[in-house]
């Protein structure tokens, strides 16, 4: 290796480099053979290097044999000297595209079995159909340049957040991930004990309860990058493992958390990007989100705002909608400037979009130039005039109605303004549209179990002016609870703790966790909490989501290094996997075999 060992990267040399002796070390990228002169892409994290040997000379012969049998993907290194390239050649694209290498040794490193697939960021290389591939051959597929700037961007990312929050006071602190099970809701991973039979660790959800318990300790504020397990489907943007930034801080209020947030977000879109996100992120809160978009988790890169139909549709004609302004329910409209050219079966497609997320149906108007036309709109002939002033609405425009009971109402038209946004390309790549949603209900119902489950996790505070009312009315309650979200993706949440153990016990009652229970699952916390735990509150950022919306990627699969495919296998190394059974002995496990073992 050694007098073979790199002088310079494959990304760094230009022109002021013209007329010096290089060695470069990388990948054979690409081969193009013009007969006595073969032109080399030579590629390492830093970039591409054109290199060309011009073998036709008689004394070449034995370089001419090396470079023949190159393929692509070799481990090679290349001696030569930089020159500039003809003006007609330079290549503005590429970083080195004013120089290429007069190549003058070549020595093959290692040569590289036949390849799966190709190296390439070539639009189409990252198809789902390939995916699995690219999974099992993951070392390859991070050979690609998009592959290595997703890599490089989530370390700038992490490390800008790090220096955010030590520039704060904060202290990481690690959190074991041998524990017992964390309470956010999801299924736990969980590992046997080969020493204590019978007896398994959970894997945390989330470091909450020991971040909480740190406050406790006096460390008055902590982060971690933490890797959390959750046994829940994945789909784009979850996986089974995945990392938040993860903190906590003592004697603060809400509005403290969120510029911890900010701070954060900031840093990482400047150092990773390079982007500055407008400060301070506007605040809306959860009502107000689910009913100007439909979501708690608005895309505000666009307007599209819902409106309140529910009065037009109480005076009006059309039966369906009166009856469910009369029961109560609400109806919501979205108007969708100059959308009047819309076909039926277009309207149709976003009607499934409707139904998809509750609604029966999706009725629409469309405005003409004398009027309100088609759809449902001889139903309201008589309120033409109070209808284009309470939705805006101008000739051109298409009219789109759900009514359902209010959060059905909103969500279902929320999905409708999405898909409206995607099909005119409304959500542009490269704009950040930051918010904090807040006052969160505490409560939710859940109608299958005919319970209340908490919004966010057990632990979290009840805003003041509730504390009288909880159990009358736990609907009603707001808690000190907000998210992060950015283009539509909720990039982070957090609360204001209860650190009132009476409060505590009533949250947990109305939640139906009996005192046993509690005393079972979270008993340790309980306990410390009757040692002077202070007020704290803190927020988790989705670290892996943040990356992703960075880079502009699709999945969050494509800016982890090693993810799980859909099903939370890796088929790299064929995880999970069976154990053998002296393993599952010495696990004291017994395998129930199941249908298809
Ligand atoms: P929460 O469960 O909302 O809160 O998680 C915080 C953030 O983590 C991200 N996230 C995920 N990312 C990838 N894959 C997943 N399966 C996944 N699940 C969640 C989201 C989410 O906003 N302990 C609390 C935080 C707190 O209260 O401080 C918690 O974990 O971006």
């Amino acid at each position: 290796m050694h007098e073979m060992k790199r002088t310079a990267t494959c990304g760094e040399l230009d022109a002021a480099a013209a007329g010096t002796q290089v060695t470069l070390n990388g990948w054979v990228a690409r081969i193009r053979d013009h007969g006595g002169i073969t032109f080399l892409d030579l590629r390492d994290r830093y970039g591409l290097t054109q290199v060309v040997f011009d073998v036709s000379g008689e004394a070449q012969d034995a370089l001419a044999a090396a470079v023949g049998g190159l393929k692509l993907e070799y481990c090679v290194a290349v001696q030569g000297t930089v020159r500039r390239r003809p003006p007609d050649m330079v290549n503005p694209e590429l970083a080195t595209g004013a120089i290429e290498v007069a190549g003058e040794q070549l020595v093959v490193l290692s040569t590289c079995a036949t390849l799966p697939f190709m190296v390439s960021d070539q639009a189409g290389a990252h198809t789902e159909a390939r995916e699995e591939l690219r999974l099992k051959h993951r070392y390859l597929d991070l050979r690609s340049a998009t592959m290595q700037r997703n890599l490089a961007l989530r370390h700038h990312a992490a490390q800008a957040m790090r220096e955010a929050l030590n520039s704060c006071r904060f202290l990481e602190i690690e959190t074991p991930t041998l524990m017992r099970s964390t309470p956010e809701g999801a299924r736990d991973f969980v590992v046997p004990s080969r020493l204590n039979p019978g007896s398994f660790y959970a894997l945390p959800q989330s470091p909450q309860i020991l971040k909480q318990l740190l406050m406790l300790s006096g460390c008055d504020r902590y982060y971690q990058l933490a890797r959390c397990y959750r046994d829940e489907d994945a789909r784009g943007d979850r996986q089974p493992e995945f990392t938040q930034l993860d903190f906590e801080m003592t004697f603060v209020d809400q509005d403290d958390v969120l510029e911890v947030l900010e701070a954060a977000f900031a840093a990482a879109f400047r150092d990773g990007i390079g982007h500055e996100l407008p400060l301070p992120f506007p605040r809306i809160p959860f009502h107000d989100a689910m009913n100007r978009y439909g979501s708690d988790r608005p895309d505000l890169r666009f307007e599209l705002e819902l409106r309140d139909f529910t009065e037009l549709a109480r005076a009006g004609d059309f039966g369906i909608f009166k009856k469910a302004a009369e029961r109560g329910d609400t109806v919501k409209a979205l108007r969708a400037p100059g959308l009047a050219g819309y076909s039926r079966r277009q309207v149709e497609e976003l009607e499934e979009h409707a139904k998809t997320y509750g609604a029966a149906g999706l009725a629409w108007m469309k405005c003409g130039a004398d009027g309100l036309e088609s759809g449902v709109s001889r139903f309201y002939q008589a309120q033409q005039a109070e209808i284009y002033r309470a939705l805006d609405a101008e000739p051109g425009d298409l009219l789109l109605l759900v009514a359902a009971p209010w959060r059905t109402a909103c969500t279902a038209l929320g999905a409708v303004r999405t898909e409206l946004a995607r099909r005119e390309g409304l959500a542009a790549a490269g704009v950040f549209k930051p918010c904090f949603v807040t006052d969160f209900p505490l409560f939710a119902w859940n109608e299958e179990e005919q319970r209340w489950d908490a919004e966010h996790h057990m632990f979290s505070n009840p805003q003041a002016q509730y504390l009288d009312s909880l159990e009358q009315d736990p609907a009603a309650v707001r808690g000190e609870l907000y998210d992060a979200v950015i283009n539509g993706v909720e990039l982070a949440s957090g609360s204001i703790r209860i650190h009132d153990p009476a409060l505590q016990r009533r949250v947990f009652a109305i939640l139906g966790v009996s005192e046993e229970e509690a005393a079972q699952r979270f008993g340790f916390m309980l306990d410390a909490f009757r040692y002077g735990p202070p007020p704290h509150g803190g927020a988790a950022i989705g670290f892996d989501r943040t990356v992703m919306l960075m880079a502009g990627e699709a999945t969050i699969r494509d800016v982890i290094a090693f993810p799980k495919n859909t099903w939370a296998a890796s088929p790299m190394d064929n995880s999970p996997a069976r154990l053998d059974t002296h393993q599952l002995a010495e696990l004291h496990l017994q395998v129930r075999p199941t249908a298809d073992s």
